[in-house]
């Protein structure tokens, strides 16, 4: 069966689009694009696709009609790949396709009318709250993440024409992603996926290694979505076409400025006052991640959304680190602390130990795959029979319980309160127990909330051990 055959119960004839726009009238007229013209118009519920299950509730549907502004076959891909995208892939954050028609020269696509229209026509207006922008970022890249990780096993979509104008707003300002005809389908089984194709997008969003190499990755559509994100906190578009000095370019400026520490210059005075300063800090450095030049330090969709929703809980004031413990000695030694900050994941713990801790240490990496190993925290166990374990996590393991003793030590320094025994378990695996399970035991399981790092005491030995738990209130 061919593709527009398998498509054909998403057909809307000609005649009842005409009914639904006023035949095309100006009155309707929303916005004109690359492709063609874009009106909006009230489609009987009959003459949509999903007519018998609706026809009692909702008489007609306000949709929103892009009338193709092709001649011959020119568009006929593009046109296919997007019916065939919206109809195959479905999420809250991406826009619903009604149906399509396709009839003598005419090619339309008709989509739910998303009732806000999109959000460049936002960007530099009071319409919208700092939260309310972090909210639609969040759905923005929920739906861009779906379209790289979510549409099935082996497979990823390229968006490569990610913009504010194609982020539209319903009527609850929810952001629903819109135009993915010129989307490739990619295969996800090969680390570096990329397409080479003539470079396609639009000015002051398109990645620059695209444009240079001709070679499409997914951090392509992440470099895109960092120049949507400063558009969001600057309250302006990518390109500006009237400055002919280091304003033109969004991407640039907003890099120039975050790297001078100047941010505060260009960002949207009517959100200015509002921001909260970690909020910002937690915005901005995700942002400019999403612009780096080297593809590998861009983050992933999945990273985006973790710091937007980090950003978020600064800004609405429910994020906060707690603290359990501290078990063995809270006098012994001087105090160390590693708390994890929202960009850095925990990669290695090395434990010296033998019948008791050591030293603890720790290797962080952050979302630009920078390694950091701080210094070990405590003594060495020296040449008398200290061990080094060594455990290893991956990017996506997660520490979900810790257990341990406090015992004492023997021996020629006999008699100090010491962590005696150590042991993790993940979200993959357990590790442990280091050391020799004597003395009384603590755990901390946790429910709610996550790890963020751990603190404690150290001098010749470990002495002294407590966790930092992120919670959400
Ligand atoms: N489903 C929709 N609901 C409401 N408004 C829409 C919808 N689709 C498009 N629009 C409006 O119509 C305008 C034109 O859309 P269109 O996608 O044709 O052009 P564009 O996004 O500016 O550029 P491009 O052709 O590169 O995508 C958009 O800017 C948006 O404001
Ligand atoms: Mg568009």
């Amino acid at each position: 069966m061919s593709l527009i055959q398998e498509l054909d119960h998403l057909k809307i004839p000609v005649e009842d689009i005409k009914l639904a726009t006023d035949n095309f009238s100006d009155g309707n007229f929303i916005g004109q694009g690359g492709f063609g013209s874009v009106y909006k118009g009230q489609l009987p519920v009959s003459a949509s696709a999903s007519a018998t299950a609706t026809r009692s509730t909702r008489p007609s549907t306000t949709v929103a009609v892009k009338r193709l502004d092709v001649k011959g076959g020119q568009g006929q891909n593009e046109f296919l790949m997007e019916i065939f995208m919206l109809s195959s892939y479905k999420h809250e954050n991406l826009v619903t396709l009604v149906g399509f028609c396709e009839e003598g020269d005419e090619k339309i696509i008709v989509y739910e009318h998303e009732g806000r229209g999109s959000l460049d026509k936002y960007l530099a207006t009071d319409h919208l709250t700092w939260v309310q922008r972090l909210l639609i970022c969040l759905g923005a890249a929920r739906g861009l993440n779906y379209l790289h990780t979510g549409v099935g096993e082996g497979h990823r979509v390229l968006h490569r024409d990610i913009k504010s104008s194609n982020v539209l707003l319903d009527e609850n300002w929810e952001a629903k992603i819109s135009d993915f005809g010129l989307s490739k389908i990619g295969p996800t089984n090969q680390e570096f996926t990329f397409l080479v194709t003539n470079a396609a997008g639009t000015f002051g969003y398109v990645d620059p290694l695209y444009v240079s190499t001709g070679v499409l990755t997914k951090e392509s559509d992440v470099y895109s979505f960092g120049v949507i994100l400063f558009e969001v906190l600057c309250g302006r578009l990518a390109m500006i076409g009237k400055y002919d000095d280091e304003r033109r370019f969004l991407s640039h400026l907003a890099q120039l400025r975050y790297e001078e520490g100047k941010l505060d210059e260009i960002i949207f005075p009517g959100i200015l006052k509002q921001i909260k300063p970690d909020s910002l800090r937690v915005f901005s450095r995700i942002a400019n991640q999403c612009l780096k030049i080297d593809r590998k330090q861009r983050p992933t969709m999945a990273m985006v959304i973790e710091q937007l929703q980090t950003s978020l809980e600064f800004q609405i004031g429910c994020r906060k680190i707690v603290r359990i413990g501290l078990w063995g000695s809270s006098t012994g030694g001087s105090p160390w602390s590693l708390q994890l900050d929202s960009n850095q994941k925990l990669r290695k713990i090395t434990i010296d130990h033998e019948d008791w801790l050591y030293s603890i240490g720790f290797t962080t990496q952050d979302f630009s795959g920078t390694l950091d190993s701080s210094q070990r925290h405590g003594g060495s166990g020296g040449p008398s029979g200290g061990r080094i374990s060594e455990v290893n996590f991956d990017v996506d393991e997660e520490i979900t319980e810790m257990q341990g003793t406090v015992g004492k030590t023997t021996g020629r320094y006999a008699n100090y309160i010491v962590i005696s025994s150590l042991c993790f378990k993940t979200t993959k695996k357990t590790c442990g127990p280091f050391g020799k399970e004597t003395g009384t035991r603590f755990s901390v399981p946790w429910d709610e909330g996550t790890f963020a790092g751990l603190y404690g005491r150290a001098g010749f030995y470990l002495d002294g051990l407590g966790c930092y738990l992120k919670a959400t209130i």
